[in-house]
């Protein structure tokens, strides 16, 4: 975007500025439209979500994985339902969405999430008995626990670390009648352009 008057400087300072807004934007207005979903969850996507994120900074995260944690289910908003448990791909095209905004740091926890919950019923026979019943209901969608092979290249993933951090906040921030901060609260997150994805081509959903 062009501002007449503007030094070109504060120009891209501007246009860096309007990119953030519209992200920002565009998520919370997606909140809004799909965050009241439960899929089959005692708590909403909204709540999961921010359960998830306050989770991530009460254990001392990075900002990037609180933001990741926020954002960790935005595929449910994406695509069309296809079970009672949402959009079973959400992982991957949450990933795809995100890092088309963000860097890797947030997309990757995200891309990998789904995936860290079959890695961890790989390693730990007992994981699944802890997963809430939607959560058992989509592993058996997403493919069951990993084979030996899937679970030796899940380990080999940058991210995988972080992923199954993200896991374990995902697992718990499912509490009915949490009194924890709202979307608003991860505003600097959602704005924070040392978070953001710069130069790619953002396509729509
Ligand atoms: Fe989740």
């Amino acid at each position: 975007m062009l501002v007449a008057g503007l030094p070109s400087g504060q120009d891209a300072a501007v246009e860096e500025q309007t990119s953030v807004d519209s992200v920002v934007y565009e998520i919370l207005g997606f909140f809004v439209e799909r965050g009241h979903a439960k899929y089959s969850e005692r708590v909403t996507m909204e709540q999961h979500a921010r359960q998830a994120a306050a989770l991530a900074q009460a254990a001392g995260a990075s900002n990037s994985l609180v933001l990741a944690a926020l954002l960790h289910d935005f595929g449910h908003f994406l695509g069309e339902q296809d079970s009672e448990f949402g959009v079973t791909a959400h992982g991957e095209t949450g990933g795809a969405w995100l890092a088309e905004r963000f860097v890797d740091e947030v997309s990757e926890p995200v891309r990998l999430h789904v995936s860290a919950k079959r890695y961890r019923c790989h390693v730990d026979s007992a994981y699944e008995a802890e997963l809430s019943p939607a959560s058992i209901g989509t592993l058996r969608l997403q493919g069951g626990p990993m084979s030996v092979d899937e679970a030796a290249a899940f380990r080999a993933e940058p991210f995988a670390e972080d992923a199954l951090k993200l896991r374990g906040w995902d697992d718990s921030g499912k509490v009915v009648g949490l009194d924890i901060p709202p979307i608003d609260f991860w505003l600097p997150l959602l704005k924070d352009p040392a978070l953001r994805r710069v130069g790619r081509e953002v396509s729509k959903p």
